[in-house]
């Protein structure tokens, strides 16, 4: 593969800007099987003193069964040209479909033998330290209650994961 292991302290600066301008893979999966979803949602920074990534996940979604049974998952940023990816990745279910087979991706191992996909350009290996699921009660602002209906799902999970290794180009 092309990527190679990089400092997480001075990427920091070009992670901040993922999730504002990209929509990345989130992927989770043991050695046999696993499965991938674009992601629109998600927040870096720092938590209990560690570098943190936090990712929403509907549990209509395939890729819900993944987070909850591994203790790894993993953010892929993949370039511009392979937009086509994240489109099939965020309209079709890995339960009706090979995506990553569909879509020509390559999956590598990270720590904790975490799937991710060598065509990323930027990839974080998050180690799941908390999992919560966000509840209507919660609410504080009326804007939220805009994402959720019974015809788009359920209330997302929460998972904020410990980023133990970035892969650059
Ligand atoms: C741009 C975009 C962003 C998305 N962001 C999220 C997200 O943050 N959380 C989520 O649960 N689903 C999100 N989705 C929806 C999933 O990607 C989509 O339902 C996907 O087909 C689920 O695949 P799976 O069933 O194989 O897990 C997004 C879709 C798109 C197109």
């Amino acid at each position: 593969m092309n990527l190679h292991p990089v400092d997480i302290q001075t990427q920091a600066p070009v992670i901040f800007q993922c999730f504002q301008k990209r929509t990345p893979l989130l992927t989770a999966g043991d050695d046999r099987v696993c499965n991938t979803m674009t992601i629109g949602w998600g927040q870096l920074g720092t938590l209990w003193n560690l570098p943190v990534c936090t990712v929403y996940v509907r549990p209509e979604r395939y890729t819900y069964q993944f987070m909850e049974a591994q203790d790894y998952f993993t953010v892929s940023f993949l370039p511009e040209d392979r937009r086509d990816a994240l489109r099939l990745c965020g309209s079709k279910s890995g339960r009706d479909l090979d995506k990553i087979g569909a879509c020509g991706l390559t999956v590598c191992r990270g720590a904790g033998n975490a799937p991710f996909f060598g065509e990323a350009e930027l990839v974080l290996v998050c180690k799941k330290l908390f999992a919560q699921d966000l509840t209507p009660e919660s609410v504080r602002d009326a804007r939220v209650d805009r994402s959720y209906s019974p015809a788009m799902g359920g209330w997302h999970r929460m998972y904020t994961g410990e980023v133990v290794e970035v892969y650059a180009r």
